[in-house]
C-alpha cells in the first residue's frame, strides 16, 4: 500500500507578517487554488493506489489540520498529532509507525505540506519510477537540478544506474557551506534534495535503529503511549519531550549506505521565504509579483502584497519585498528575505 505522509509541523516565520504561529504557512492560501497544505494532499490523489494521507501536524494545528482534510475530502483518523517539535526524523518515525498500524508492507511517501510544483504530471511519473527501488529497499530521494547555490537545501552525488531514472546516491551533504555549494553547482554531478521521500515504513525504522537507536526507542514510548480518539492520535507530551531533534536529512539520509535518487524537474519550490515566493511566481513586464490591492511606479523586481483593505503604493524602488496586514506590515529587501525570521524573534523574545 502507498500511503503519503504529509509532514506539517513547520512554524514559516521567514512568511511573517502573514505566517502566524496560529495560521502557519503551510495552511494558507498564497499561491493558487487551496492552501499549500491542500494541494499537497490534491497532489497525492493523482498517484494510482494510493491510499488516504497520514498527516503529522503540531498539537496546536490539530483543526486547521482536520478541517483542511475534510475540504479536501479525506476523512478518517489519520492524523498524528505532536505535543512539542522535534524536527522532521521523529516526526517520519511517527508516520511510519501509523502507517504500518494499516499494512506491514506500507511504502512511505513523505512529502512537506509547504512546497509547490508546477508539474504535477512529471511528480507523479517520478513517484512512479521510484516504486522498485523503494520495493527493494532503497530510501528514494528526488532530485531537483539546482540552478545557485543554495545552503539552505541537501546536495545529492549521483553514482551508478539501478533502474529507470532511478541512481544510488553516493554522497549526500545537508545544508553546505557557501563555498561547498557553489563547487557542488559548478562540478553538475549533483541535485538537491527536494526533502521529499518514497521508502517502506518498517526499512526508515531500521535505518533509525541503526543510525539513531534513542531516537527510535523515544519515538516508540510516545507513540505507544498516545491517547486515540476519533481523528487524532496524540502522541504523549512528557514522552516525546525527550526525542532528540534532528532532521531525516541528518540523523539518516548523509548516514545510510541505500540511499537512491530519483532525477524529476517538475518545476518545484520550496516557498521558504518571500523572497523564494517571488521566483517561483509569474511577474510582470518590471518583474514585479502583486497580489491585492497595489500600484507600482517606476517599482521593479519587487514583491508587494495587500493582505487587507489597505493600498500598497510603491514609487521609485527596486528589490523591495511589502507585504501588508491588518496589524503588522514587513518591508525588506529582497536579500535579506532569510532575515524576516529575526523579526518573529524579536517579537517572541519581547512577548
Ligand atoms: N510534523 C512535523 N514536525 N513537520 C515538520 C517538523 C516537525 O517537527 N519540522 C519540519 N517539518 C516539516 C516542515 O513543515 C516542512 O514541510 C518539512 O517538514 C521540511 O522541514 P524544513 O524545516 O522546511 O526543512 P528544510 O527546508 O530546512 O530542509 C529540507 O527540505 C529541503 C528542500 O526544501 C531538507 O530535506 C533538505 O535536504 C531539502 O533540500
Ligand atoms: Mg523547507
Amino acid at each position: 500500500m502507498l500511503i503519503p505522509l504529509i509532514l506539517s509541523g513547520g512554524s514559516g516565520t521567514r512568511l511573517w507578517p502573514v505566517s502566524r504561529r496560529n495560521m502557519p504557512k503551510q495552511f494558507l492560501s498564497l499561491t493558487g487554488e487551496g492552501t499549500l497544505f491542500q494541494q499537497t494532499v490534491a497532489r497525492t490523489r493523482l498517484l494510482p493506489e494510493v491510499a488516504a494521507p497520514i498527516v503529522v501536524a503540531s498539537e496546536d494545528h490539530r483543526f486547521l489540520a482536520a478541517d483542511q482534510l475534510l475540504e479536501s475530502g479525506i476523512e478518517g483518523s489519520n492524523i498524528v498529532l505532536e505535543p512539542v517539535a522535534r524536527n522532521t526524523a521523529p516526526a517520519i518515525a511517527l508516520g511510519a509507525l501509523k502507517a504500518l498500524e494499516r499494512d506491514p508492507d506500507a511504502l512511505l511517501l513523505v512529502l512537506p505540506a509547504d512546497h509547490l510544483i508546477g508539474d504535477t504530471r512529471s511528480f507523479t511519473t517520478a513517484v512512479q519510477q521510484a516504486l522498485p527501488a523503494a520495493r527493494d529497499g532503497w530510501l528514494v530521494t528526488f532530485g531537483i537540478r539546482p540552478d545557485r547555490p543554495e545552503t539552505g537545501f541537501g546536495y545529492i552525488r549521483r553514482a551508478e544506474s539501478i533502474g529507470e531514472n532511478a541512481y544510488r546516491v553516493a554522497q549526500f551533504v545537508e545544508k553546505p557551506d557557501q563555498t561547498t555549494a557553489e563547487t557542488y553547482v559548478s562540478d553538475g554531478g549533483y541535485d538537491w534534495n527536494s526533502g521529499m521521500f518514497l521508502f517502506r515504513a518498517s526499512r526508515y525504522l531500521e535505518e533509525l535503529d541503526q543510525h539513531a537507536p534513542d531516537m527510535l526507542a523515544t519515538v516508540r514510548a510516545a507513540y505507544a503511549t498516545g491517547h486515540r480518539d476519533l481523528d487524532f492520535v496524540r502522541v504523549d507530551k512528557e514522552a516525546f519531550t525527550k526525542v532528540p531533534d534532528n532532521s531525516i536529512d541528518y540523523a539518516v539520509m548523509e548516514k545510510t549506505s541505500r540511499a537512491a535518487v530519483i532525477p524529476v524537474s517538475c518545476a518545484w519550490s520550496d516557498i521558504g521565504s518571500w523572497s523564494a515566493l517571488w521566483l517561483s511566481g509569474q511577474h510582470d513586464e518590471q518583474g514585479n509579483q502583486r497580489e491585492g490591492d497595489t500600484l507600482a511606479v517606476n517599482t521593479r523586481n519587487s514583491l508587494l502584497r495587500s493582505h487587507d483593505r489597505h493600498m500598497i503604493a510603491t514609487v521609485g524602488v527596486d528589490d523591495l519585498i511589502v507585504v501588508s496586514t491588518p496589524d503588522a506590515t514587513l518591508v525588506a529587501h529582497r536579500d535579506a528575505a532569510q532575515d524576516v525570521k529575526k523579526v518573529v524573534d524579536q517579537l517572541k523574545a519581547s512577548g
